[in-house]
């Protein structure tokens, strides 16, 4: 046989292939971890997630020592959800000025000043009947009435020591509404990073049990995007970016390599993939099972991210990563 290329020229040794090797190592500062934080009367909260083996929902104290000893292990960033004591129809849990997150945030803030805490703008988690928007009677989720509890929250987050909101909603106009909240606040400052190509998607079902903010009726399809379109999610990229966005996300992150890829070429601003939920599930689940190898499995994922084009990643497991010194 004679051949000009020989693939299997450069992979001989191990040496050749970290030579070779085009996507770079994970670093620390790569990965973003999310924590459930709830408001509870019990202290010592820490109640693993069902449907996330490895993950809980976290009193403020327990939250404080979690990410101690990930800050220990060299974790730069973190992702708060809420879960408040009181749900309503007027989500006051997420924009009150002692919610939940807004407490989580002062605490982290506080005790890890170089942390960088970045805090998701959505209401379903604070909605009685888990919507990410204000529902009308007919059943309808109302886009505009709705800018403005978003536009409230980020305040309130902001105010609260927030580094950077991340709105998650995905209403029409929610970023230039919260740009224009935090200029007038004060907060021109404070970053957006929007959940930008959000799709309506069944990987997030885990999520809903550790934020308890399953919608009771209905669906997030009519404001939520549909797996099936890639144009679209490049429109709504360019319209937050428009409105202010600093940052994008693209979420379920897996899944949607092709729209990570498409976003990384179109744009010159930070993107970030999110690993959601069920994407951390199926892995664990099919670890735990001795079906897989679970630490090269999770790890080829978060490769296929990077090499997709993804700045940095909010995944589940970056406390492990950084537990089993697999990031730079
Ligand atoms: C709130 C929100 C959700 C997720 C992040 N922010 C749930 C949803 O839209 O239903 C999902 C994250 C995950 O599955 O890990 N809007
Ligand atoms: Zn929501």
């Amino acid at each position: 046989m004679s051949s000009f290329f020989r693939g299997r020229r450069i992979r001989q040794t191990p040496q050749m292939r970290d030579f070779f090797r085009e996507t770079p190592p994970l670093l620390k500062e790569d990965l973003i971890m999310p924590y459930f934080v709830v408001n509870s009367g019990d202290a010592s909260l820490e109640q693993e997630i069902a449907t996330m083996p490895g993950q809980y929902q976290l009193s403020l104290a327990k939250l404080e020592e979690h990410v101690a000893k990930a800050v220990d292990m060299g974790l730069k960033n973190v992702i708060l959800f809420g879960v408040p004591a009181k749900k309503d129809e007027q989500a006051t849990g997420a924009w009150k000025e002692d919610g939940i997150i807004q407490r989580a945030t002062r605490l982290l803030k506080k005790r890890f000043p170089s942390l960088f805490v970045i805090t998701d703008v959505c209401l379903c988690e604070y909605m009685s009947h888990g919507h990410c928007g204000i529902l009308a009677k007919n059943g309808q989720v109302l886009n505009d009435p709705t800018l403005e509890l978003l536009a409230k929250t980020a305040v309130s987050q902001a105010k609260a020591g927030s580094d950077m909101v991340a709105p998650s909603d995905m209403m029409d106009g929610r970023v230039a509404a919260i740009r224009e909240a935090l200029d007038g606040a004060g907060l021109a400052n404070t970053p957006i990073m929007s959940y930008a190509a959000k799709f309506a998607s069944a990987y997030y079902g885990p999520f809903r049990d550790a934020a308890q903010s399953a919608p009771a009726c209905g669906d997030r399809k009519s404001y939520q995007m549909d797996p099936g379109n890639g144009r679209e999610a490049m429109r709504e990229v360019f319209a937050d970016l428009e409105e202010g966005a600093d940052a994008i996300i693209v979420k379920p992150a897996g899944p949607y390599g092709d729209i990570l890829r498409q976003v990384r070429d179109a744009v010159d601003v930070h993107v970030c993939a999110y690993q959601v939920s069920g994407e951390y599930a199926l892995i664990r689940a099919a670890g735990l099972n001795g079906w897989v190898d679970e630490e090269r499995v999770m790890m080829e994922s978060l490769q296929g991210l990077k090499r997709g084009g993804a700045d940095s990643i909010i995944t589940y497991f970056a406390e492990t990563i950084l537990a089993k010194g697999l990031a730079r």
